[in-house]
């Protein structure tokens, strides 16, 4: 029987340049202790949260992709105009349709270009990674533009202490074109979803229920912090495993663990299981809370700004969440 999520990949997708963007407004625990029955010990020792950066009442998700590649174009010299597909994966777009990929496409006068916002909450810029590398592949694309990039301070419940001294917003973003050689920098990739989980971590729309499980129709973030807790330190911490069985490396091979910024305990709790140092760890969660989309390519982009990461080093992405979903790589990072 053929392994369906066989490690072994073609690539020949080269990522080219990196950008990203948080608002400049700054939520800080002690302002989050005005609002809820929190303390900023609490917040620190539970999530290693220490601030998060919170988009204004004008700025919608498209406006931070428009500044991340804004961002990308500046640093790395980029043209856009001749992009031949973008990704944005978000859970948080200004509007159901159009898509905020296509309002990057209108932003940047791109002329001929396919676009798509991709849904798979926390571990979306991973996933799109894959279905990135998937398009410049076949063929058919030599371009694709991939963003993450979140305002969930905009479906955040103020009133809810659980949920709402964990999110922030910002965008990240990643140029992939396809290689003259053939070899690629996507080396391997996993992926699993425990739709069955659903309802333990959700943002409603149309339905009041998921599944036989009734939930909260009111549009904002809901999760049942445990359960999902439980879930990432076993079944992710399985996962991560699994993409590095099936591409015969061990966390020693690999340079650097960039996980989903969920929450420092949830970090520590993966590398303790999967043979991580947190030395060898990205994250973006002390000054950036939990992006989900985002929160990955800022923890990159960040170290990538310091000098921290090498070229040719190999780096395991591993997106995680609503879903439940997980999608992981394993890259070189060439740029
Ligand atoms: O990105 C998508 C995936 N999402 C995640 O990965 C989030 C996963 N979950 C978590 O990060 C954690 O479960 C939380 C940060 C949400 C909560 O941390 P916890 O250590 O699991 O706390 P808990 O839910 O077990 O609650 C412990 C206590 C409770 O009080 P009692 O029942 O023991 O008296 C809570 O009511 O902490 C209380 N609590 C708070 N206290 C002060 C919950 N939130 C707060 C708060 N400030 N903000």
């Amino acid at each position: 029987m053929t392994d369906r999520n066989q490690s072994e990949i073609r690539s020949n997708a080269i990522i080219t340049a990196i950008g990203s963007y948080v608002p400049e407004r700054i939520l800080t625990n002690a302002d989050l202790e005005k609002l809820v029955d929190t303390s900023d010990e609490w917040i620190v020792q539970r999530t290693g949260i220490q601030e998060r950066h919170i988009a204004s009442d004008h700025q919608f998700t498209s406006h931070l992709c428009f500044a991340a590649v804004q961002d990308m174009m500046e640093r790395y010299n980029k043209d856009v105009t001749d992009i031949d597909y973008i990704i944005v994966a978000t859970s948080t777009p200004d509007a159901v349709f159009p898509s905020v990929a296509s309002q990057v496409q209108s932003h940047f006068g791109i002329e001929n270009c396919g676009s798509v916002d991709l849904q798979a909450a926390c571990a979306g810029f991973t996933a799109a990674i894959q279905l990135a590398n998937g398009l410049l592949v076949s063929g058919a694309y030599r371009k694709v533009l991939v963003i993450g990039a979140e305002t969930l301070s905009k479906v955040t419940d103020y009133s809810d202490r659980t949920t709402c001294i964990l999110f922030g917003d910002g965008a990240g973003a990643f140029l992939m074109e396809a290689s003259g050689s053939g070899s690629g920098n996507v080396l391997h990739m996993y992926s699993k979803t425990d739709g069955a989980r659903g309802h333990q971590l959700y943002r409603s729309s149309l339905a009041s229920a998921i599944g036989d499980h009734v939930i909260q129709p009111n549009g904002l973030i809901v999760q049942n912090g445990r359960e999902v807790y439980r879930w990432a330190v076993s079944h992710v911490a399985e996962g991560v495993k699994q993409l590095m069985t099936r591409s015969s490396l061990s966390a020693a091979d690999i340079d650097w663990f960039i996980p989903h910024s969920a929450n420092m305990r949830i970090i520590e709790a993966l590398c303790e299981r999967t043979g991580f140092s947190l030395d060898q760890t990205l994250s973006s969660i002390k000054l950036f809370g939990n992006t989900s989309a985002a929160s990955i390519p800022l923890a990159i982009d960040g170290a990538v700004k310091a000098g921290t990461i090498k070229q040719d080093q190999l780096m395991l992405l591993y997106g995680f969440g609503g879903g439940l979903t997980q999608a992981g790589i394993i890259i070189r990072w060439s740029l």
